[in-house]
């Protein structure tokens, strides 16, 4: 738990409003938002209307998520997951009180739909993601916590959340992403474009990354919007819009030592990726529009090509900039639930 809040029941979505100091009547919103929200498919729901399960070790959790019938999935308490978790469609994963907590192994959803991750930590994932969403739609990741150790260099751990293979329509919000270096990937890969193209909307909102080295997010082929996100100390480049992605941003707040805020120039730096040359690997550049005023603080901003994504094709309450900074810290992460 990062800070005052106990009033919040997690499966029945309150609005922010009472909890925050604030002086305006919306802020923002804990309800869902976005692509995960609004898209051809329908709202994602997870496991509403199926039955309630909560789990307290790695056999009974993988169980529980096993499948494709509706589940709501609590966590409660530390699992230590021997293999990577399989999550079926039409589920909702959510962590009891502050302490749900997985290690070890991180979460996959692949080929799958309708699948809401919430009130979880997600803590030094060996030899793979936290979450990876792949050839999946209808994903929500809210509220949750991510974190590993930036010190031991760009490959000691893979990605936070990572979404591949022509997935679609997700929203990450709320979460608070930190130390770690390569956080979230869209598109893993410049020759999968054919396979992405057209797919890969996700929206980012109110999420905290702190101290994190890269990739937040860097997308490939899709269309994110990154909206009321506070980035500290966001060490190398936190936003990159790479070959042919689009990316809207707007009512983000850069701070501390961030060098980079935002770039579209395909050059895929070698604090990320120093793959094939150590000057780095070439790509052909993404775009980048800007919406609501952001604040770049300190920041770089190299926007070599704008694009047409310059309006999000959703409703959604974009938090005044002055208010991010406040807003974000208090909201994202994880949270006491205290009726579950
Ligand atoms: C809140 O807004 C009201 C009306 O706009 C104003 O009178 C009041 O002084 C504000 N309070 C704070 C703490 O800013
Ligand atoms: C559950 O997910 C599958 C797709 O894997 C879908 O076809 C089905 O309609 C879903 N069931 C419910 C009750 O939502
Ligand atoms: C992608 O997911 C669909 C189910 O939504 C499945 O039918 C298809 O085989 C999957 N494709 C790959 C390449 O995994
Ligand atoms: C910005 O993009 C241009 C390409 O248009 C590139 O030449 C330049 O090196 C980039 N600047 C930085 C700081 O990466």
């Amino acid at each position: 738990m990062r800070s005052g809040f106990s009033l919040f029941l997690l499966a029945t979505i309150q609005p922010l409003i009472s909890a925050l100091p604030l002086n305006s009547s919306e802020p923002a919103s804990w309800d869902i938002e976005g692509f995960a929200k609004d898209n051809p498919l329908g709202t994602t729901t997870g496991g509403e209307g199926g039955p309630t399960v909560t789990v307290e070790t790695a056999a009974e959790l993988k169980t529980a998520v096993a499948g494709d019938s509706p589940a709501v999935v609590y966590i409660k308490g530390e699992i230590a997951l021997p293999s990577r978790l399989k999550v079926g469609s039409n589920k909702s994963v959510i962590g009891v009180g502050s302490s749900a907590h997985i290690t070890g192994s991180g979460i996959d959803i692949y080929s799958r739909t309708n699948v809401i991750i919430r009130n979880v930590k997600i803590s030094f994932i060996k030899g793979n993601d936290g979450i990876t969403i792949r050839n999946s739609t209808r994903v929500w990741v809210d509220h949750n916590e991510f974190e590993s150790d930036i010190t031991q260099g760009p490959d000691a751990f893979d990605g936070q959340v990572d979404i591949i293979r022509a997935s679609d329509w997700i929203t990450l919000s709320w979460n608070y992403f930190h130390d770690h270096w390569k956080s979230s990937l869209v598109g893993n890969d410049p020759s999968f474009r054919d396979l992405d193209f057209g797919h890969l909307h996700v929206t980012y909102h109110h999420n905290h990354w702190k101290n994190e080295g890269t990739r937040g997010p860097a997308g490939r082929f899709g269309h994110l919007h990154v909206y009321n996100n506070l980035y500290e100390d966001y060490l190398y480049q936190a936003l990159h819009s790479r070959s042919d992605n689009q990316m809207l941003v707007e009512g983000n707040v850069f701070r501390g030592k961030t060098r980079e805020a935002l770039s579209t120039y395909g050059l895929v730096i070698p604090d990320d990726s120093p793959n094939t040359c150590v000057c780095g690997d070439e790509e052909i550049d993404g775009f980048a529009n800007l919406g609501a005023e952001n604040d770049w603080g300190s920041a770089t901003v190299n926007i070599t090509q704008v694009g047409t994504f310059d309006k999000a094709p959703y409703e959604y309450i974009l938090t005044p900039l002055a208010s991010v900074a406040s807003v974000v810290e208090q909201g994202a992460g994880v949270v006491l639930s205290t009726c579950i």
